[in-house]
């Protein structure tokens, strides 16, 4: 017999989804019933949940088998009819998406911190996605957050752990919980995109060899099954392929820093020809050449330059999205073929509208994130495969490909600087005072740089009307050149200051100059705005990408 428990709880005050859904540390989560409050929140905030489909799974970090199980049992309670859960609790963030979108789920709980690192005393997340696939936008999340704020009760069935190990279905009450195959529907949808005969040749000539780094985290079996298994790849091919709760210890983050053991292989002569890695949940990804690294926002401006190389985007592009702060490279690719370039928020959720309504194809930011339409998330083993497709059929080296379309649409040379757990009080100060400065910036010049605009970046969005304002600060020049200064959304310690810094140069002689010794006078003009060193009291940035 199972009972349906009606327990009683008291509000948290601090349950508020960030950029991507409610991120803390784990014995922030482990306090009595804050995850239960936070799920109560969220099945509360949605109309006609009875007998609908949810999709249940985690990247795998430490504390996902235990949510998991409690959140199974409340769903149960709930009144969902079903829940699809990952084997053994995993699903990376862009599975779960195809899992939604193929099962017509009401929507799905994915349990994350993205790219945090992960551990009993490290991070922790839930985020809530509807049922397009996508990250719920900003309406539901206000409602789950006023939720939390008043939430007196949760209820939960009082039954025995689902094994989460064993594929099929279990009976839980009324519910029927199945444990699906991680990554069969996934990999069924790279096969519907990409033209995998075409990867299995250029893998298979033995000249053309490759890297791929799941950095002990979601995308181990995913990769191994599409890269060594359908794409016979020789085994090996995917380092560090094994989830563990704790990502072996490091930051599961691709970029030039964290993914250190990807760089260790591709920045020497006699290296691998691509490399790649993607981060905790999957979703974000680090293209690599050998001894060359590819900025996101560059990768989203060749992407959707050689889209129609690739079988699921011959037809071309309805139009490509990037986030504020990532580069102005694939407005320049948008241009050429007269398509929209839309420029949204940081955060994947702000894609979803023009990727229903079509006027998006792909989407991009320069934080790793690269997508399209055949999820609502961005997805890392995608970007790869894209990639992979373009350099079967061009036979070019990654470096040649970067350089060509560079020669071609000029270079944005960019880069991202990080002062990572700041204090909260001057990082916020320093944002108020540069917004109190922005009125006056217009037409001032510093040095050779004239203020062409500079405004606190607010976006309507296109499809329902509704405003995100306060996005990020920016500074744009009249060469085209932007400073642009954000708090990060996704943090769990402090403040992080992000600082992004472009220069666009159309002199091919030029490209080839190191990215911070050419933004040099910029990222010093900043500091001289902002007083951002001073303010933090660091003279460096934590991370550079
Ligand atoms: C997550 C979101 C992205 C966002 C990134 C950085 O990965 O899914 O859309 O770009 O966080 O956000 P932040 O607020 O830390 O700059
Ligand atoms: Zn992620």
């Amino acid at each position: 017999m199972t009972t349906v428990q009606t327990v009683s709880t008291q509000p948290y005050s601090d349950q508020k989804p960030g950029t991507s859904g409610l991120r803390k540390k784990v014995p922030t989560f482990q306090q009595p019933n804050y995850l239960q409050n936070f799920i109560q929140a969220i099945f509360d905030s949605l109309d006609g949940i009875q007998n609908q489909t949810l999709v249940v799974g985690g990247d795998g970090r430490y504390y996902n088998r235990e949510a998991i199980q409690i959140i199974l049992k409340m769903a149960a309670a709930n009144g969902f009819g079903k829940v699809l859960v990952g084997q053994g609790g995993i699903l990376s963030t862009p599975a779960a998406s195809c899992v939604i979108r193929k099962n017509n789920a009401f929507g799905g709980i994915i349990l994350s911190a993205s790219h945090n690192p992960g551990g009993p005393k490290e991070d922790f997340g839930v985020k809530y996605n509807v049922s397009n696939g996508g990250p719920a936008p900003e309406k539901i999340t206000s409602a789950i957050f006023d939720r939390t704020k008043t939430i007196s009760e949760y209820k939960i069935l009082d039954a025995s752990d689902v094994d989460l190990d064993r594929i099929g279905t279990t009976q839980l009450g009324h519910t029927t919980v199945e444990v699906i195959d991680c990554v069969a529907d996934y990999a069924a949808q790279m096969e519907t995109l990409f033209d995998f005969a075409a990867i299995q040749d250029l893998l298979s000539r033995g000249n053309f060899r490759i890297c791929i780094d799941s950095l002990h985290a979601v995308t181990g079996p995913y990769a191994t099954a599409i890269f060594e298994r359908r794409l016979n790849a020789p085994a090996g091919t995917v380092q560090n392929g094994v989830p563990l709760e704790d990502f072996g210890g490091g930051h599961p983050d691709p970029n030039l820093v964290y993914a250190k053991s990807l760089v260790d292989v591709m920045f020497k002569d006699d290296g691998p020809d691509f490399g790649a890695a993607s981060d905790g949940d999957g979703d974000r990804n680090m293209i690599l050449g050998r001894n060359f690294f590819v900025t996101p926002s560059d990768s989203l401006a060749i992407l959707a330059a050689n889209a129609t190389l690739v079988p699921g985007y011959r037809n071309g592009l309805t139009g490509i999205a990037r986030s504020m702060p990532t580069s102005q490279a694939p407005d320049r690719v948008a241009e050429k073929l007269g398509i929209e370039c839309y420029e949204t928020p940081t955060g994947w959720k702000f894609f979803g509208n023009l990727l229903d309504a079509d006027k998006a194809t792909l989407c991009g930011e320069e934080s790793f994130g690269t997508g399209s339409n055949h999820i609502r998330e961005k997805d890392g083993l995608w970007a790869v495969l894209f990639w992979l497709n373009i350099l079967a059929v061009k036979k070019q080296s990654v470096e040649d490909i970067v350089k060509e379309h560079w020669a071609t649409y000029g270079r944005n040379f960019y880069s991202r600087h990080d002062y990572e757990a700041v204090a909260s009080g001057p990082a916020t100060q320093m944002m108020d005072d540069l917004r109190s400065a922005l009125g006056s910036m217009p037409g001032k010049t510093f040095g050779s740089y004239e203020v062409a605009y500079a405004d606190d970046f607010s976006y309507t969005d296109p499809v329902d009307g509704s405003v995100a304002s306060q996005q990020g600060i920016r500074i744009g020049f009249t060469d085209g050149s932007r400073i642009i200064f954000r708090l990060s959304g996704t943090g769990t310690e402090g403040a992080t200051i992000r600082l992004y810094v472009e220069r666009y140069e159309s002199d091919a002689s030029k490209h080839d100059q190191d990215t911070q010794a050419a933004l040099a006078d910029l990222i010093q003009l900043a500091d001289e705005i902002s007083h951002l060193k001073e303010i933090t009291g660091r003279d460096q940035p934590t991370v550079i990408t």
